[in-house]
This record gives C-alpha cells, sequence and structure tokens, in this order.
C-alpha cells in the first residue's frame, strides 16, 4: 500500500512507473465509454471515500471516473455532515472508521497537518486531492499531458510558470527535481516561493530560475503554467494582491516571447490571470489537461493499492 500525498517524497521511479501505466490503459480505452471498466477490473470490489473541504468539479469528476473504470466504486462525504467537522469526533477514530469500510481515502483540505493526521491514523491508502502547499495529483496529470503532446520526455523540455507561489506551484517545482526539467518561475518579488520552497530548490538543482519579469521567464520555453492569483481560501487583501500580478497577465503578446509552438497549461478554475484569446487558442490544451486527470489518476491509484503492471 501506498499514500499519495506529496511529488517530493514519492520515488521518481514510481512516478514514472505511474505515467507508464496512464499512458497504456488510456491507449486500451479508446473504444470505450466512460463508464466501462477496463479489462480485469483491477480494483474491483474496492470503495475510494473522498471528501471535500474546499471546492472542486475536475478532482471530483476525475476520480469518480477514475475509479469506476477501474471497476471500484466512490463515496463522497460532505465535511459539515461529520462529526469531525463540528470537533465531536477525532481524527484518530475517524480515520479507524474510514479505514474498516473503505479501501482508500482521498481528501482536499486546507490543512497539510490534518493530512499528515490521518495517514498516522489510517490503515489504508490516502490522497491528497489538493492541499495548502501541494497539489500533487494535479501536476503528476500535467507531466503526463506535456509529454503526450509534445511527444518527448518533459526532461528535454523548457517549462515557464507565470503566477502565484501557490500550491500548484510547489508541486510543479517537485517535479522539476524529480523529473529533471527546466522550470522558469515568473512573478513578483514579493510573491515569491516560501522560505522552505527555496530551500528545497536550493537543495537539490539549480534548474529553477526565478525572474521578475514575465518576459524574460517565457523566452524560448515550450509550455507555460499559469493559476488563479487568489487561491481557495487565500487570506489576503485581493485588490492589492492583484495589482502586484498586472504585469504577469498570459496575452498574445507574452506568448510571441515563447516558442512557437508553446502550449500554455491551467489547472482551472480560470481568473483574469489569461486573456481570453489565450486561453481559447489553439496553444491553450486546458482541456485536454482537465481530462487527462482521470487516466493519471486511474495509475495512481492503482500505485496506492500495490497493483501497478
Ligand atoms: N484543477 C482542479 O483541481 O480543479 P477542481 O478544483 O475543480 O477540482
Ligand atoms: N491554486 C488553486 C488551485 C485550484 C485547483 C487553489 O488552491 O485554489
Amino acid at each position: 500500500m501506498n499514500h499519495f500525498i506529496n511529488i517530493k517524497d514519492i520515488p521518481t521511479k514510481d512516478l514514472k512507473k505511474i505515467l507508464i501505466d496512464a499512458k497504456k490503459r488510456k491507449k486500451l480505452r479508446k473504444k470505450l465509454n466512460k463508464l466501462e471498466v477496463d479489462k480485469g477490473a483491477p480494483l474491483k470490489g474496492k470503495l475510494l471515500i473522498q471528501m471535500f473541504e474546499k471546492s472542486s468539479l475536475r478532482t471530483r469528476l476525475s476520480f469518480y471516473l477514475a475509479i469506476k473504470q477501474l471497476g471500484g466504486s466512490t463515496l463522497t462525504l460532505r465535511p459539515d455532515e461529520l462529526h469531525l467537522s463540528k470537533g465531536a469526533e477525532s481524527i484518530q477514530d475517524t480515520a479507524k472508521i474510514l479505514s474498516n469500510f473503505g479501501n482508500a481515502f482521498m481528501l482536499r483540505t486546507d490543512s497539510d497537518a490534518k493530512l499528515e493526521e490521518f495517514k498516522k491514523y489510517l490503515s489504508i491508502p490516502i490522497i491528497n486531492g489538493l492541499s495548502p502547499s501541494s497539489h500533487a495529483t494535479q501536476i503528476l496529470s500535467d507531466v503526463f499531458t506535456i509529454e503526450e503532446i509534445k511527444k518527448k520526455p518533459i526532461s528535454k523540455l523548457n517549462i515557464a510558470w507565470i503566477g502565484d507561489s501557490n500550491n500548484v506551484l510547489n508541486s510543479l517545482i517537485a517535479a522539476s527535481v524529480k523529473f529533471s526539467f527546466k522550470l522558469n518561475i515568473g512573478c513578483p518579488k514579493s510573491y515569491q516561493p516560501k522560505k522552505d520552497v527555496l530551500k528545497y530548490i536550493k537543495i537539490n538543482k539549480n534548474k529553477i530560475n526565478i525572474f521578475e519579469s514575465a518576459k524574460q521567464a517565457v523566452e524560448k520555453v515550450d509550455v507555460i503554467f499559469s493559476d488563479k492569483v487568489i487561491s481557495m481560501n487565500d487570506q489576503v487583501n485581493k485588490k492589492k494582491k492583484l495589482s502586484y500580478f498586472k504585469k504577469f497577465k498570459i496575452d498574445k503578446k507574452l506568448m510571441a516571447y515563447a516558442k512557437n509552438d508553446c502550449i500554455f497549461l491551467h489547472c482551472l478554475p480560470r481568473g483574469k490571470e489569461v486573456d481570453e484569446d489565450v486561453f481559447l487558442s489553439k496553444q491553450s490544451k486546458v482541456w485536454h489537461q482537465a481530462l487527462n486527470r482521470v487516466h493519471v489518476q486511474k495509475s495512481i491509484l492503482l500505485y496506492c493499492f500495490g497493483k501497478l503492471r
């Protein structure tokens, strides 16, 4: 059994195995309908319990389809209906019940400590469905999307992130270390990655560069990523923060500094950080990116269940 919480804590060989499996499975599903089960139904009879303490559209839908296509099923709990959310039951006891009734637990939460606490008491795998410091399932899926579209290992590509130093970027930084790709970060000085992330970058490698200019960050890159400036539950002065990011908008002019065949990715939902004509352009692969989460999360589930081929 394996947990899937942060990319930085998962061995590179396992991350690569997940991507290889996802590629094989995706190919085999070309003619199947969304709810048809993969040959062999590897997770037949298994129950994935999901809980979202923050909003979600894509993660919810993609895990639903992922476990169904592997022959299992899912149940989504509403946190407000649990004793836990009212302080009337401990994580320890909740985890014991989840472990006895289900086979895996996917949690989207506003607390990294909560994920760790659940991990301590669960006897089933836990998957991080987004936390303040990480969005691991999203980024592993995005590595898959990039390699699929570019038909090259990501280590041979240059990637840029233009935007806030948030959970998605933290996972992208970890992926850059694990998969050895060049990453340029473009953000205002006051919104650079936190000290612990900068330390992680320093300890691990020097292929990551931080720029205070969006233009410099995207020069000749193959992929441009962005995300909302204001993340869910971001306790900041929104007006002030947005004003700092005015020069970090993804528009046609900025895209022109990248390679001609540069693609645009965004985990969604979007805000005003990207212009409509880039978002809806041929270079934008955001819908493709969102759908790939089903395929990669299937292989993440198999990894968690110790069933990767
Ligand atoms: N990208 C992503 O995680 O989307 P949701 O918040 O809709 O799940
Ligand atoms: N950074 C965003 C990602 C949403 C999928 C957030 O945490 O709100």
